[in-house]
């Protein structure tokens, strides 16, 4: 089976780090986010996957090589302007029309067993299947309500919070079967979760939902996408390709740490260097990332080659890549 995978978007709630590249590949632990989307992919034996683009689309090259090497077919589609998560889908047709496909949200961290799901789908002979988690504030994702046979009885994208009928949302995984690409106006921007998702549901197509324990973290904003790493960190989300722990932190190549540093689940790119008597907890430092001494850091992500200032304090701050932070 093939694997679309959505990694357009502005990343608008991770500025200023997405103002050079897309979030899909911000590390955790140390290694591209879209890359424990692969993991999970082979895992379950998924090894055609297309690379559904558009923003910041040439900084996939590398990642895509990389792919390639760990035996992954790879096709890359790119919108001009984004086309809306349905209508990237529909621009990606030429590669979906061949049977079952998978559509993935390339900004999720998870851990899913895609053979349950798929065996779901198939039981029930469903046109497209929605993977749900349950999570303590619906209101920032979709909300999908279902009968007792997962049957999906509504798509409430973003509602209030007091609105939310469940604590199940959408995952952002999907299994479509081809016939959904025709119910996708070609050319046009177009929402799944707006316009194509709460279509299927008023025309009582064969939509189910299914939800699933696994780990999973929509890394789209900086808390979450912190807290991913942490995740990460201690084995919360079962990092298969993780490197050695240091005293509870992931150490990059050529980092340099001076005397009296003090470190606290922190995820240290490569080349870094954090000066004598710096404190860093909790947070992520991306490759040339500079603390100077005496600074202290807490939940921060701090851009590629950014440098904290001597003795500056910074706390939930993500750094632009290439500035300085002064003391504060
Ligand atoms: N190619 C392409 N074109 N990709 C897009 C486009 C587009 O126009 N718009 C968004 N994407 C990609 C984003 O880059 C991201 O990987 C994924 O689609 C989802 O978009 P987000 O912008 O991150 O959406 P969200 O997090 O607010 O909400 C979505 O995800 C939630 C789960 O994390 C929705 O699908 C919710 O229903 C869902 O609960
Ligand atoms: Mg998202």
């Amino acid at each position: 089976m093939k694997a679309l995978i959505l990694a357009g978007g502005f990343g608008t709630r991770l500025r200023p780090l997405t103002n050079t590249r897309p979030k899909h590949l911000l590390p955790i632990a140390n290694r591209p986010h879209i890359e424990h989307v692969f993991d999970l992919l082979q895992r379950y034996g998924v090894d055609e996957i297309v690379l559904l683009t558009s923003y910041l689309a040439e900084a996939f090259d590398t990642t895509v090589e990389r792919a390639k090497d760990r035996g992954l077919i790879v096709h890359v589609t790119h919108e001009e302007e984004p086309l809306g998560t349905a209508g990237a889908i529909k621009n990606a047709e030429a590669f979906a029309s061949g049977g079952t496909f998978f559509v993935f949200n390339g900004d999720v961290l998870m851990d899913v067993d895609l053979d349950a799901v798929l065996a779901f789908h198939r039981a029930r002979d469903a046109e497209a299947t929605i993977v749900l988690t349950p999570v303590e504030d619906p209101s920032i994702y979709g909300v999908v309500p279902t009968d007792d046979t997962g049957r999906v009885l509504g798509f409430i994208e973003k509602p209030p919070r007091e609105e939310a009928p469940t604590n199940l949302i959408n995952a952002g995984i999907y299994i479509l079967e081809p016939s959904i690409l025709a119910r996708i106006p070609a050319g046009e921007v177009w929402s799944a979760e707006h316009q194509l998702f709460p279509g299927l549901v008023q025309e009582g197509a064969s939509l189910f939902a299914l939800a699933t324990g696994g780990y999973w973290m929509d890394i789209g904003t900086p808390e979450k996408y912190v807290q991913a790493n942490l995740d990460a960190l201690s084995g919360k989300y079962p990092d298969e390709g993780r490197a050695e722990l240091v005293d509870g932190s992931l150490i990059g190549a050529g980092v340099g740490i001076g005397d009296g540093a003090r470190l606290k689940s922190v995820c240290v790119g490569a080349g870094v260097t954090i000066a004598a008597g710096a404190v860093v907890e909790e947070s992520v430092l991306l490759p040339g990332a500079i603390v100077e001494a005496d600074a202290v850091i807490r939940r921060c992500v701090l851009g590629e080659a950014s440098t904290v200032g001597n003795g500056a304090t910074l706390t939930g701050v993500a750094l632009e890549d290439k500035t300085k932070a002064d003391e504060t």
